[in-house]
């Protein structure tokens, strides 16, 4: 490909550089309406899925139209997401915590236009571009990580479990028929990237085997200690080891009844990969928070041990999730997110109605922390 300067100048790679600049000043950003308004909201209504209404001091109101994005978008995607707030909305929008983009305009009129707009406008395929929805006690956006697009320690894939979700639960998200917000989460690998740790309902990529040693090149590639010291159970420890060539080289030896497959030691090196095509999965996790509404913040919970990757639909997984969003549904009281609802009727209880297996696996052993996970008490239910 032909080359195209930007002038940059590698024989002098300092001259000219700007440094340290920071991210730009949202207000330069704000729309009108929201600038004047800044501070000064009174009240806010949900007048429909996926469309807000907020209400100022000065009269002022603000209505806001949610749409749905695979937050994996290309340029083009933007300049169309661009487009459409041109039209509508002066050149603003923005988009969420959750990887949702909101649109903005000052009257209900608009709001409902745009809101037919988005939902009309499809990919080849078939699939929305900007579904309308994510409000009120929905099931919004899922928060989720890189997968088999970029990362290197995945054990499952990102965008694709989560298309395979939403296309499950689309009903949820654009409608308003939960107890509460059912907030869900992937991620591939259990360094957890997002929000896995504390959503109603979490996707976690897990390895079922130790890593594979790769002894020519290891001491080359690693600083051995901190491999070492990256296993949470101590399962390595250095060692030498003579190669068929006779050379004897310094390198780790795992203890595999040890081992339990986080992939830590991968991560800090190169010559211990443990990806496999089998033994990789899904575990699932429920009832986590991170709000302060009634009950304190809580981490989610392993459900579920061991569901096989499935690509590119997942079908277990799917019929899995639904299940337990179904019976959620049909179950808690409302306001009651899904941990407050398995905590009330005991997690006894919330295994028998979603038909969930409970295998050792669930049973917390992970050092002194874990015996506060068991029950010392003699209340439950048969
Ligand atoms: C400003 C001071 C220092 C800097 C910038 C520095 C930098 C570094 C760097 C870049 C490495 C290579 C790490 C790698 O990529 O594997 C290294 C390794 C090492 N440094 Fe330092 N270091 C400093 C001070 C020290 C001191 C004071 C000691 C000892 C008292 C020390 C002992 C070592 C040893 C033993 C290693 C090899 C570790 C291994 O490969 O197992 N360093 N250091
Ligand atoms: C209980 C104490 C210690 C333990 C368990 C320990 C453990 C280890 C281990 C597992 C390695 C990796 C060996 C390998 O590359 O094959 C290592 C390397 C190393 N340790 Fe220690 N260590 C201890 C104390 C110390 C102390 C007191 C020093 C220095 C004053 C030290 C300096 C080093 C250095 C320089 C290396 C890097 C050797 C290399 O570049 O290959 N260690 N240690
Ligand atoms: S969760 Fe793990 S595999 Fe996924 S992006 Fe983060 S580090 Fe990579
Ligand atoms: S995968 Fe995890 S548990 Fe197994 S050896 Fe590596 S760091 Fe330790």
């Amino acid at each position: 490909m032909a080359f195209v300067s930007s002038g940059y100048n590698p024989d002098k790679p300092m001259s000219d550089r700007i440094s340290d600049i920071g991210p730009r000043n949202y207000e330069e950003f704000l729309p009108p309406v929201i600038k004047k308004n800044f501070g000064k909201w009174l009240y806010h209504e949900i007048i429909e899925p996926g469309v807000l209404m907020h209400k100022a001091e000065s009269g002022d109101e603000v209505y806001t139209v949610r749409a749905g994005t695979a937050r994996l978008v290309t340029t083009s995607y933007i300049r169309e997401a661009c487009a459409i707030a041109k039209e509508y909305c002066g050149g603003h929008l923005r988009w969420t915590t959750r990887n949702n983009v909101e649109f903005m305009v000052e009257s209900l009129e608009d709001a409902k236009k745009l809101k037919e707009t988005l939902n009309a406008k499809t990919f080849p395929g078939g699939s929305h571009m900007f579904p309308v929805g994510g409000t009120g006690a929905s099931i919004s956006n899922i928060v989720h990580t890189q997968g088999w697009v970029h990362c290197h320690t995945p054990a499952t894939d990102a965008s694709g479990t989560v298309k395979v979700i939403m296309d499950e639960l689309f009903e949820e998200f654009t409608s308003m028929k939960m107890p509460a917000i059912l907030r869900i989460a992937v991620a591939c690998c259990l360094n957890m990237c997002g929000a896995c740790h504390c959503s109603d309902l979490a996707v976690v990529g897990y390895h079922r085997k130790p890593p594979m040693v790769d002894n020519a090149y290891l001491d080359n590639l690693c600083e051995i200690p901190l491999a070492i010291a990256s296993c949470p159970t101590g399962a390595l420890k250095p060692s030498k080891m003579e190669l068929p060539d006779g050379k004897t080289v310094k390198t780790i030896a795992v203890n595999n009844d040890r081992c339990m497959y986080c992939g830590n030691c991968y991560t800090m090196c190169p010559s211990l990969p443990l990806a496999d095509q089998e033994g990789d999965g899904i575990v699932l996790m429920v009832g986590g928070k991170v709000s302060n509404r009634i009950s304190n913040p809580k981490f989610s919970k392993v459900a579920v041990a061991f569901i096989p990757n499935e690509p590119p639909r997942w079908p277990t997984l799917a019929k899995v999730t639904r299940k337990i969003v179904e019976t959620y549904a049909a179950e808690a009281k409302k306001y009651e997110r899904l941990g407050d609802w398995a905590e009330r009727i005991g997690w006894e209880r919330f295994f028998e109605k979603c038909e969930l297996e409970f295998t050792h696996h669930l049973i917390d052993d992970f050092r002194d922390p874990a015996y506060f996970t068991w029950r010392q008490t003699t209340n439950f239910k048969f």
